[in-house]
């Protein structure tokens, strides 16, 4: 995503982000507290894992945007997809006593309280992609998870004609992105001739992903589709099915859509269909910024995303109306 025009202070605002798109901001901003100017920051960064190429980007992206702001000092923790040390590394941000925590928390529920209890100890906290419960944190940055399950579930739609037999991948329904996702599918196919025959938690594991297909690809012998919550889970169930000598009439559809990764498993012809779903990094360092110089953010920034398919990957995909 590319540079942020912040149109902070204004309830019903807007944000233009990235490829110019309108991004809603749905909250009220949160006011600015005063903050004597320094020469250095520290940002304390709580990333719930590295293992997925996802993640390693949302890292790099904030290191880029970070890079050109000298000011800046960003220490990057990795909770190896464990939630208690996740809420260790909280709780150590807020004993060196950093200027501003960032945090994409692995699950909702255990990480609310040590979020909550660095926010009211007058640290600044930026929620980005998986979001935690209540309002206690600065601002919560992702894309809209339930639009984009929902723009799924009508591409499916479509794409099977109205009917059909589909398996659902989920990530990790203890996170919010799982949840939306899954929630929105099933509106997207809300009244359509599809039925869901199989469905399994694949924690957002390509592995977990494989292995559940098998069992699917074991149980069923007709099935048209799968819908995974994110690119590896979906080549996940891919592979499975390559094994066993079927990938070829069942189709794939994901979502992250990583250059290196979803859009090009859609230009190979692996995946049918993968949906965007920005790191939102650069949007993170730029809300720091502002929150840093004092000036009032945003409750709640929504990224845009894009949908990328064999029709349109060449152009560069087309964005989510
Ligand atoms: C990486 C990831 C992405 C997914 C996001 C949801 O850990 O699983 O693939 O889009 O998290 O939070």
């Amino acid at each position: 995503m590319k540079r942020m025009v912040c149109l902070a202070g204004l309830v019903a605002g807007w944000m233009v982000a990235g490829c110019g798109k309108p991004v809603e901001q749905a909250a009220p901003a949160t006011p600015a507290a005063p903050r004597a100017a320094k020469a250095t920051y520290t940002i304390g960064m709580s990333q719930c894992n590295l293992g997925e190429p996802w993640r390693v980007q949302m890292n790099a992206d904030i290191k880029a945007a970070a890079e050109p702001h000298p000011e800046l000092k960003v220490v990057f923790k990795d909770a190896q997809n464990d939630t208690l040390r996740q809420r260790a590394h909280v709780e150590e941000f807020v004993s060196a006593g950093v200027d501003l925590i960032i945090i994409s928390p692995k699950e909702a529920q255990p990480l609310t309280e040590p979020v909550a209890k660095a926010y009211q100890s007058g640290i600044p906290v930026i929620v980005l992609d998986r979001a935690v419960l209540g309002d206690q944190y600065t601002c919560f940055i992702a894309a809209d998870n339930r639009k984009i399950g929902k723009a799924a579930g009508e591409w499916i739609k479509q794409a099977l004609g109205g009917k059909g037999k589909v398996v659902e991948l989920k990530g990790l329904m203890t996170s919010t992105p799982g949840q939306d996702r899954h929630a929105g599918f099933l509106e997207g196919i809300a009244g359509s001739g599809i039925e869901v025959v199989f469905e399994a938690d694949m924690k957002w594991l390509e592995p977990d992903a494989r292995k559940e297909m098998e069992s699917a690809l074991a149980r069923f012998d007709a099935i048209d589709l799968v819908y995974a919550h994110n690119d590896p889970g979906a080549h996940g169930a891919y592979l499975a099915a390559k094994a066993a000598g079927r990938d070829s009439s069942i189709r794939f559809v994901g979502i992250d859509a990583l250059p290196q990764e979803g859009v090009a498993y859609v230009a190979q012809g692996i995946l049918a269909a993968s949906f965007q779903y920005p790191t939102g990094g650069q949007e993170a360092i730029a809300t720091a910024l502002q929150i840093l110089k004092g000036e009032p953010v945003p409750k709640q920034i929504v990224l845009g995303s894009r949908l990328f398919t064999k029709a349109s990957v060449a152009a560069g995909g087309e964005d989510l109306p």
